[in-house]
């Protein structure tokens, strides 16, 4: 009994086959669609949709960098395949998100980004707007038409993640005041994290593990 659900995690963990991987797909793709539905069919908070969108986009800030740095680990990999599902479901979440607040208030967030009040770098909702508008240009050209037209461009217009990751970052800062380390953490880990993919850091986990058990030995 131990010893397969060992194989299994062997399987997953190491070798990175996730059981159902394409159905899990589907599944994760079919998520932005349902939470459209939760906001106008079931009495939703915006600030859930915030949340939660927050904690997908750093889910799909943090997954390339991670499977650069520890190679060892294939369910890393295997989970960067699965990032432009997790993408499209942080944007739909942050867009209705951005766009439930003014909802709430009656007001048309397309009319308020217009809205001086809110352009000055102190205001949270400068930085809320520029990840808003970030993440529709992202969502819009994230199908096979936009990488066709783009062409090599596309790559470009997709590293604009980074900026819609600070940006929200700010915004979350500036409206939670007191809970600073909320943001600073994640944003950390994601820089630090880029840093070590970007100058080919590779962290071996399973050789170390290997040479402890042989020393044990
Ligand atoms: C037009 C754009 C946006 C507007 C008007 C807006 C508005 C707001 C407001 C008013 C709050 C404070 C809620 C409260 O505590 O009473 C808030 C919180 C928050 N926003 Fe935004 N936001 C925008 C864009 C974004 C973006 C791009 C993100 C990125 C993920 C984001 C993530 C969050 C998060 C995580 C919170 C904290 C929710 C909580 O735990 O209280 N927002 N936003």
């Amino acid at each position: 009994m131990l010893e397969s659900f060992v194989k299994f995690l062997d399987q997953v963990i190491v070798r990175g086959k996730i059981p159902y991987f394409s159905a899990l797909k589907k599944i994760v793709f079919c998520l932005w669609p349902l939470a459209i539905f939760a906001y106008f069919f079931i009495n939703s908070n915006f600030k859930d949709y915030g949340e939660l969108g927050w904690s997908v986009l750093i889910a799909v800030m943090l997954i390339r960098p991670l499977a650069d740095v520890f190679p060892d680990l294939k369910i890393l990999r295997s989970l960067v395949i699965l990032r432009k599902e997790f993408g499209i479901l942080a944007g739909v979440l942050i867009v209705i998100h951005s766009y439930g607040y003014f909802h709430a208030k009656n007001q048309n967030l397309f009319f308020e980004i217009f809205n001086p009040q809110y352009w000055h770098f102190g205001h949270p909702f400068l930085w809320g707007l520029l990840g808003f508008l970030i993440t529709l240009l992202l969502l819009l050209t994230s199908n096979r038409f936009s990488v066709r037209l783009l062409k090599r461009h596309w790559k470009k217009v997709q590293l604009l993640a980074y900026p819609l990751f600070f940006f929200s970052a700010i915004h979350i800062a500036l409206v939670k005041k007191g809970e600073a380390m909320e943001v600073l953490l994640p944003v950390l880990a994601v820089s630090v994290l880029w840093a070590m993919a970007r100058f080919k850091v590779k962290i071996s986990v399973l050789r170390n593990q290997l040479n402890e058990e042989r020393r044990v030995e």
